[in-house]
């Protein structure tokens, strides 16, 4: 188990300054400051209010993190960041840090793909990978079902949404309904007590023109306009909106298109194992109708815990540790920051 390599990860590719760290498969840290309350006002997040964040709470979140796993920064093997995508100054900031660390330690750094990192963070918590799995990405960034034959190396994408992320459709309907930012846990809450047939919303690119060119890709941005007519037409009559069942109906949308597409795509490429990630993973709905979907067709469902769902550090440091323990190359120092870096490209 000591052999294990200790490895820190630093990410702030969006709103979340995060750093984790591991041996091996191992949790020792995962420290994370949140800017998202500066936020909040805005309804959304605000790329240079979060940069100025992640600079303000580097050095004390690194130190936390230190202080929590019991080793000092001399102990770490590598330095592990997530160079893209994200936001280019939020990115900027945790990039600039992981190579002054790896310079000054002397320490190799290597500069990992955020949705690769998604996928590592399971196996802190559920042993390592099946392999292959089909990996469903969905946060307030992004929405993906990616088909993972080795994290290090191999991720393929086989769609993503075409408009809008899952979580920001969350976040968009929240705000519709006058619930507060970010939207996701409080539609969640409403809809434990709403009816979830009570308005029939449509599910995007099911249809069977759509299903021939966007089998597995996803589109929120019509249930959300729908939503928004919706709620539109009910206040026009002057009729009282029941926001749980606004709510409730909402997420089963959500929840039904995305369950749907992972099992097609799961079931098509003969894949036994879909892991679920990203900030909407926490969602209940999402959990419950995932694994009782999955069941009827015999497949596993693996979800890690909700605060290792949404961004922070441990998931970069537990693909650092697997990049390192597979003998993959490090990145070079003048590694940059790459907004739009695909998911095809797991180590810059
Ligand atoms: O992964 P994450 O922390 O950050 C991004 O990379 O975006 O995901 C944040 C997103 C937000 O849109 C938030 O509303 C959504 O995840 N979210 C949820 C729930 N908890 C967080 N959406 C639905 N249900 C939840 N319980
Ligand atoms: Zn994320």
């Amino acid at each position: 188990m000591s052999d294990a390599p200790l490895v820190l990860g630093i990410e702030t590719s969006c709103d979340e300054t995060g750093v984790g760290i591991v041996r091996g498969t191992t949790l020792l840290a995962d420290a994370v400051a949140s800017s998202v309350d500066e936020h909040a006002r805005f309804g959304g997040v605000v790329p240079e209010v979060a940069s100025r964040a992640h600079l303000e709470a580097m050095v004390p979140t690194i130190e936390r993190a230190c202080e929590t796993a019991g080793i000092a920064l001399r102990d770490v093997d590598a330095i592990a960041v997530t160079s893209g995508p994200g936001l280019a100054g939020a990115l900027l900031v945790g990039v600039a840090s992981a190579k002054a660390l790896a310079l000054g330690l002397g320490k190799p750094l290597y500069g990992v793909n955020h949705l690769a990192a998604h996928v590592a963070v399971d196996q802190l918590e559920h042993g390592p990978l099946p392999e292959p799995c089909l990996a469903m990405l969905v946060s307030g960034g992004h929405s993906s079902l990616l088909r993972v034959e080795d994290v290090t190396t191999g991720v393929e994408p086989l769609g993503a949404t075409i408009d809008d992320a899952a979580g920001e459709a969350f976040d968009k309907v929240a705000r519709l309904l006058g619930l507060p930012f970010p939207g996701g846990p409080h539609i969640d809450r409403a809809a434990a007590s709403g009816n979830s047939v009570a308005i029939d919303f449509p599910r995007g690119l099911t249809a069977r023109r759509d299903m021939e060119r966007h089998r597995f890709d996803f589109s929120f941005s019509g249930l959300k306009t729908a939503v928004a007519r919706w709620v539109e037409t009910q206040q026009r009559a002057g009729v009282a909106i029941d926001v749980n069942d606004v709510a409730a109906s909402f997420q089963e949308a959500v929840c039904d298109v995305l369950t749907r597409k992972a099992l097609d795509a799961a079931v098509t490429h003969g894949i036994e194992d879909i892991l679920i990630g990203g900030g909407v993973a926490a969602n209940s709905r999402l959990r419950a109708m995932a694994v009782e979907r999955a069941e009827a067709k015999g497949i596993r469902v693996r979800v890690p815990r909700p605060g290792l769902c949404t961004d922070n550090g441990a998931m970069v440091a537990a693909l650092g540790a697997e990049l390192v323990q597979r003998g993959r190359a490090p990145s070079a120092l003048d590694l940059p920051a790459d907004s739009s870096q695909p998911i095809t490209t797991v180590v810059a």
